[in-house]
């Protein structure tokens, strides 16, 4: 494949990641010992486990540590745990969740992006590749009432699975807003269907899965953060119908309730409807 951008790097990527998350608000808990021992206890034990039911040898603890400092040194610690772990806490997080489900967060969200009123276009270059889609719905509560000015913080990959703030060649805020429904909940989002999303091949996260024989892809998704004032935040992805990877998400973050089955329109564009529940905070 011919491209005509310098592509992104998996320590680009990584950095960039990196660099989001130490900005964020991400509220790490308050280190109560009892709780840091039982934790980190199991976390230890379970390593020791592998290596005596797998017999390890020194040379692969040495590989594993020269692993382990590659990934901090290329700050894929965002990339790696949010592939591999996050779904785990999500479904942890879910229990005490009602209303729409939820998925992983991912790496990529960036804070702050432009406010728009529906009906919206996310911003994109004038050339943005990509089939056109029309996504429509509304927001209500668990009792089914309409939820006024929700808002819908949305972030996607573009058509060849890139994103926004994380690859160079693209301008900053391409397709990511936030979309503010009208009185009744509703929304009118026009973007294009992004494509499935790969995980850097060519730095230590990308080595391991080769390494391991498995595949480093992520179906097409959608990402949002649905809220409304006095509703508990949804974090959640949507994913398409029939698209690859649908059945073997390297992140383990799709579910079935998740999946749009967009209408092709005829003219090359599609359209799909899904409404967001969310519950008292
Ligand atoms: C990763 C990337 C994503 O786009 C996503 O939704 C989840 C995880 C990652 O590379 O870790
Ligand atoms: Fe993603």
């Amino acid at each position: 494949m011919t491209t005509t951008h310098d592509s992104p790097t998996a320590a680009g990527s990584g950095s960039s990641a990196t660099e989001a998350f130490r900005a964020s608000q991400h509220g790490a808990a308050a280190a109560d010992p009892a709780r840091v021992s039982a934790i980190v206890s199991k976390l230890l034990a379970g390593i020791h486990d592998v290596v005596r039911d797998e017999n390890v040898s020194y040379s692969e603890f040495a590989a594993a540590k020269q692993w382990l400092i590659e990934v901090g040194d290329g700050g894929e610690w965002p990339l790696f745990l949010d592939v591999f772990v996050e779904h785990s806490v999500e479904e942890v997080a879910a229990r005490t969740q009602d209303g729409t489900k939820g998925s992983i967060l991912g790496p990529y969200y960036l804070p702050d992006q432009v406010r728009l009123e529906t009906p919206a276009t996310l911003p994109q270059r004038p050339d943005e590749k990509g089939i056109p889609l029309v996504f429509t719905g509304q927001v209500r509560d668990t009792a089914g009432a309409p939820v006024a000015h929700a808002e819908l913080d949305i972030w996607q990959a573009d058509e060849q699975g890139y994103y926004s703030g994380f690859a160079p060649h693209l301008p900053d805020g391409n397709l990511r807003g936030v979309v503010v429904t009208d009185a009744e909940g509703r929304f009118e989002i026009r973007t294009i269907q992004p494509a499935p999303y790969q995980i850097p091949t060519d730095g230590p996260t990308g080595k391991l899965i080769t390494a391991a024989g498995w595949h480093p892809w992520r179906p097409a998704h959608l990402h949002l953060l649905v809220s409304g004032s006095g509703h508990r935040t949804i974090t959640t992805q949507l994913y398409f119908q029939g698209g690859e990877w649908l059945d073997s998400d390297v992140a383990e973050a799709t579910k079935p309730e998740l999946v749009l089955a967009p209408t092709d329109q005829g003219d090359g564009t599609t359209t799909v409807e899904y409404d967001f529940v969310l519950e008292p905070a």
